[in-house]
């Protein structure tokens, strides 16, 4: 990371997490206190596709979802000033984490699959979560993630704690690296 940033070039911010653990919201408000600029991977895809995350996926196919999430990675975004909020799949793709960790700075949210599955119950628009046993998916998908979660920069529990307190604590994040980049 270039330790010489101006405060037009500050490094990015890329948050993680399974569905429901409150990337967008606690981001949105993190990136209001950091000023950076907000981005939420799977709008980006969206806007860019002309097609909803749900229509992607029953047309085109995960795997082509997929590569939509790599190609917004890779080119799809600014390089500097912004906190991204990245889709729940995003960082478990072979060699994503390591791409996002050489664009700034990566923080993990986390919450057990029983609070997952109470904040994602009524929401229909993913996919993934639409089969009869969405709790065992949960699990069973937040197992096989969980190691790419747990190896970001920084794991954060949103377990009993508000976005605010959860933005509160991103940002604090980000800010203590960024004073000790510039220190060094
Ligand atoms: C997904 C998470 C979703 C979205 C898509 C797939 C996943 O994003 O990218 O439905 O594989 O976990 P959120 O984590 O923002 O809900």
């Amino acid at each position: 990371m270039n330790t010489n940033q101006t405060s037009t070039q500050l490094q990015n911010l890329y948050l993680i997490g399974f569905m429901g653990t409150g990337k967008s919201v606690a981001g949105e408000l993190a990136a209001r206190k950091l000023g950076l600029q907000f981005i939420d991977s799977d709008n980006e895809i969206e806007r860019h596709a002309g097609q909803k995350i749900s229509a992607i996926f029953e047309e085109s196919g995960e795997s082509a979802f997929r590569e939509m999430e790599k190609e917004f990675i890779r080119e799809g975004h600014p390089r500097f000033g912004c906190l991204v909020s990245c889709g729940g799949g995003l960082p478990v793709q072979e060699g994503m984490l390591d791409a996002l960790k050489e664009r700034g700075l990566v923080a993990a949210l986390w919450a057990n699959p029983e609070t997952i599955f109470e904040r994602t119950k009524d929401n229909p628009t993913r996919p993934l979560l639409q089969v009869p046993d969405p709790l065992s998916k949960i699990a069973e998908l937040l197992e096989a993630r969980e190691g790419a979660y747990l190896a970001a920069d920084k794991v954060i529990s949103t377990e009993q704690r508000s976005p605010k307190t959860v933005s509160e604590l991103i940002a604090r994040f980000y800010e203590d690296n960024r004073a000790s980049s510039s220190d060094r």
